[in-house]
């Protein structure tokens, strides 16, 4: 009888939310979470397909986990993005894992694990349009802290850049209704939590309408049939003053006006936008099924400057997609100087088999050029980060506490409403409490400074 298991996490927030949905799906049939994998009769690997690197880093370690379920007969599950895409791999799965399960599927295992026998093996990929988990409440087990905490809103993508496999490995774009997350969002609230930062892979396009309502049978007046993520937003600010709120991803094409009132409008909605530009080119973002174009883009950040002047933005970066020239890269560093961002995440471009890049373009950008983009994104980006965080110096800021520095444990760090790091020396205030910081000094990446009464 298998009782014990434990879960090894690849990739991203989402799959991170997910494994805590897991272990509440599992707990509840009997099951212990156990967070070493020697004591775990199931193995469950929650898996990222985004880029190569994240499969072959998987593949490696299924390596390793098979020369212990060689010898202690462990059931090994593979779960999450890759399932799909490693399904078709007939010689690897039989080879290696039980049973594979796709992101929409979890609900399932507690019946997928009793039916398993030696001769039995288990894999029929299925993503669902709808939303599969929404009365869930998931285990936390991560940030033990117990501070700040993760709220998925929406599931899937329907925005097919052409570089990108979430839409074929998390399916079509749906949302959770409102009520459910401001459910969520209030017990985490009781819980002691004082962050919460709301998941989709592009939160802007969160929808709540009447079609979800008639599917569910739920009566509504006609006022509340819409609930677009500006609503929402509004919802839970309004509904848990106390809590911090942030979220991630909003996609440029999708960010309406409204959001960016709400964001200016309540205190406890974080002045921070993570808002993915991918290139500074033209070409590039048409190639890409971006949407938008750069000026569009850079009209965009012009608006929320001009309500927040305070907001921090961050975005992610491909260097290297099909067909990019010099002149497209120069246009992205371009690009960057004219906003002068706060972060970002920068990537080499991967090319991922089913998407349309891959069908369609070639990958003719070489691996060293890849490279050397990159590293001049990210040292520009080092600089403008300094800069930005310089201005910080000799301004009070509010901070969470997280948790000890991880450098010197007579330190706090925590992050004030930008999502800066923030570190200052202990005195008499704990975890959780919202304190101001007079910042001193500054590197490219955290702020340094003391705690003021
Ligand atoms: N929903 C988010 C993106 C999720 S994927 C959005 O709208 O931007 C996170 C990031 O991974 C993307 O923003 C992109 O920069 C990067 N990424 C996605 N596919 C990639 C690929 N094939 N190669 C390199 N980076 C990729
Ligand atoms: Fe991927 Fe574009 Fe959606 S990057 S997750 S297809 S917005």
């Amino acid at each position: 009888m298998l009782n014990t298991f434990y879960i090894e996490n690849y990739g991203c927030q989402m799959n991170i939310y997910d494994n805590e949905l897991i272990i509440s799906i599992l707990k509840k049939n009997n099951y212990y979470y156990v967070d070493n994998i020697f004591m775990a009769d199931l193995i469950l690997i929650n898996t990222c397909s985004i880029r190569e690197k994240a499969e072959t880093t998987i593949h490696n370690r299924l390596l390793y986990i098979n020369s212990l379920k060689r010898k202690t007969s462990k059931i090994i599950g593979l779960i999450g993005c890759m399932a799909r895409r490693i399904n078709s791999n007939y010689y690897f799965k039989k080879k290696f894992l039980d049973f594979i399960l796709g992101p929409d599927q979890y609900r399932e295992l507690p019946n997928i694990i009793k039916s398993l026998n030696d001769n039995r093996y288990f894999s029929n990929i299925i993503l669902s349009n709808e939303e599969t988990y929404s009365d869930i409440f998931p285990t936390k087990i991560y940030n033990r802290n117990k501070i700040t905490s993760y709220v998925t809103i929406s599931r899937g993508c329907d925005n097919m850049c052409t570089f990108c496999v979430v839409p074929f490995t998390r399916g079509r774009e749906r949302s959770k209704s409102p009520n459910n997350i401001l459910k969520e969002c209030k017990r985490l609230y009781n819980m002691g939590y004082k962050e919460i930062t709301l998941l989709g892979q592009n939160v802007d396009s969160y929808l709540w309408t009447k079609k979800n309502y008639i599917k569910k049978k739920i009566k509504k007046t006609s006022r509340d049939k819409i609930v677009n993520f500006s609503n929402l937003l509004e919802l839970i600010a309004k509904n848990i003053p106390n809590m911090r709120i942030r979220f991630c991803t909003s996609n440029p094409h999708d960010m309406s006006i409204d959001v960016i009132s709400t964001i200016k409008k309540y205190n406890n909605i974080c002045k921070y936008i993570h808002l993915p530009v991918q290139s500074g080119s033209n070409r590039i973002l048409k190639l890409m099924n971006r949407k938008y174009t750069r000026l569009e883009y850079i009209k965009l950040i012009e608006l929320i400057k001009n309500k927040i002047p305070d907001c921090a933005i961050s975005y992610d970066i491909i260097t290297g997609f099909c067909t990019e020239t010099e002149k497209d890269h120069i246009d992205t560093l371009n690009l960057m100087e004219y906003i002068k961002y706060d972060f970002g995440y920068m990537f080499c471009y991967s090319h991922r088999k089913g998407t349309y890049a891959y069908n369609k373009l070639k990958d003719d950008v070489s691996i060293e050029k890849k490279k050397k983009r990159l590293k001049e994104i990210i040292n520009l980006q080092r600089k403008h980060s300094y800069e930005i965080l310089n201005k910080y110096v000799n301004t009070i800021q509010e901070v969470l506490i997280e948790g000890n520095s991880k450098k010197d444990k007579n330190y706090w760090f925590g992050r004030n409403s930008q999502n800066t790091l923030v570190v200052f020396k202990k005195k008499n205030e704990k975890i959780g409490d919202f304190v101001n910081v007079k910042v001193l000094k500054n590197t490219s990446a955290t702020l340094i400074g003391e705690r003021i009464k």
